[in-house]
């Protein structure tokens, strides 16, 4: 089978290529390195599988419809488009709004007319937990979604919005998951995981946005992210007219376990700077995982301190350069 994995080079797509890459798919990676965080930890999440003779790399920017259109001539036909490319920070997304919009929704709607153009009939795409703002918990598919809390997710709304009109006028297979937060190695420096863990190692401050009393109230829903691919090698082989799935842990974490947990592993201290809130913030994200579960046998069964003893493992045997990235988000 021969997948598109869009943002290959990214936290989830450089390990979902390496994923495929070593169940014998064949993998075209588009990326652009962009910068919204540091990009040569971009070209050190790929280094290892670049060179796999299974492996097609595009620098190609999905805004730069001419290339892109270059790209799905040569490559001619894609089993599925797994479209992970995107800009991806809720509170950083008040800062560029418009990057977001344009890489977020432009982006895929120029993925969805070369769909259309017979290149491909199974487009997956990832949405986002912050979709649903501040619905009460846990978080169903069918609750509404029109009141997002920020920029970055009113543009996968968006985005979700256009697949369906995609969708239901050329009849393209799409499966969109609205994804909590999964954890796995190479995660992007802005997200908590990597934070704590500096922390821990190199004294670094863990910049803390809620009230001390907010430690045990302010959750998220963690899952090892090979989990994911798991469910989506279902979909590759079965694809949905339209579907939508949470992906998250139904067993949501609070900031207080997840920085426990983490001094638990390290045997050492986060050193915690408490900061103002930041807008956009959601106090607890936490997925009702039933529908995934039933339709696609998602079944997220790492426990916590085992992802975070494989994140910290593998973290200690990078470069140090690498390990010690300081992410400005
Ligand atoms: N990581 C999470 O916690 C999380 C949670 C929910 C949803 N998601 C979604 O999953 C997807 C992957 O997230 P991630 O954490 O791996 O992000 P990431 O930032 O690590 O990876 C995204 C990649 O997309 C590339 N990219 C962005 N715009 C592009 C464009 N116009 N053309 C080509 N390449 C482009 C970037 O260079 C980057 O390498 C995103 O769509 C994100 O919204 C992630």
């Amino acid at each position: 089978m021969k997948i598109l994995v869009t943002g290959s080079a990214g936290f989830i797509g450089s390990n979902l290529s390496e994923y495929l890459l070593n169940r014998d798919y064949q993998v075209v990676g588009i990326d652009i390195f962009n910068n919204y965080y540091n990009p040569e930890i971009k070209e050190y999440n790929i280094r290892e599988f670049k060179d796999n003779p299974n492996f097609t790399l595009y620098r190609t920017d999905l805004l730069d419809k001419q290339s892109l259109t270059d790209v799905f001539d040569k490559e001619e036909k894609f089993d599925a488009i797994v479209h992970l490319a995107a800009w991806a920070g809720v509170t950083d997304s008040f800062k560029t709004p418009a990057d977001y919009v344009r890489n977020n929704e432009e982006a895929t709607v120029n993925l969805l007319e070369l769909c259309r153009k017979d290149h491909c009939n199974n487009f997956i795409f990832a949405s986002t937990s912050s979709i649903y703002g501040n619905n009460p918990t846990p978080f169903t598919e069918e609750m509404s979604t029109d009141m997002p809390l920020a920029p970055y997710p009113a543009t996968k709304k968006s985005a979700e919005v256009m697949i369906y009109t995609y969708s239901m006028n050329f009849g393209i297979n799409s499966t969109i998951f609205r994804i909590f937060n999964p954890n796995g190695l190479r995660l992007r420096p802005d997200l908590a995981l990597p934070k704590l863990i500096k922390s821990c190692e190199f004294g670094y401050e863990f910049p803390l946005y809620w009230k001390t009393e907010d430690l045990t109230k302010s959750g998220r829903d963690y899952f090892y992210v090979i989990h994911m691919f798991e469910v989506l090698e279902k979909v590759f082989a079965k694809p949905f007219n339209y579907e939508i799935f949470n992906l998250g842990n139904s067993s949501p974490v609070t900031l207080d376990q997840l920085i426990k947990t983490v001094e638990k592993v390290t045997c050492k201290q986060v050193n915690i700077k408490q900061l103002p809130p930041r807008p956009g913030e959601m106090m607890m994200t936490y997925a009702d995982i039933s529908k995934a579960n039933k339709m696609l046998g998602f079944n997220p069964e790492t426990p916590l301190e085992k992802i975070v003893e494989i994140y910290y493992e593998w973290f200690l045997k990078q470069e140090d350069w690498y390990k010690k990235v300081v992410s400005v988000k």
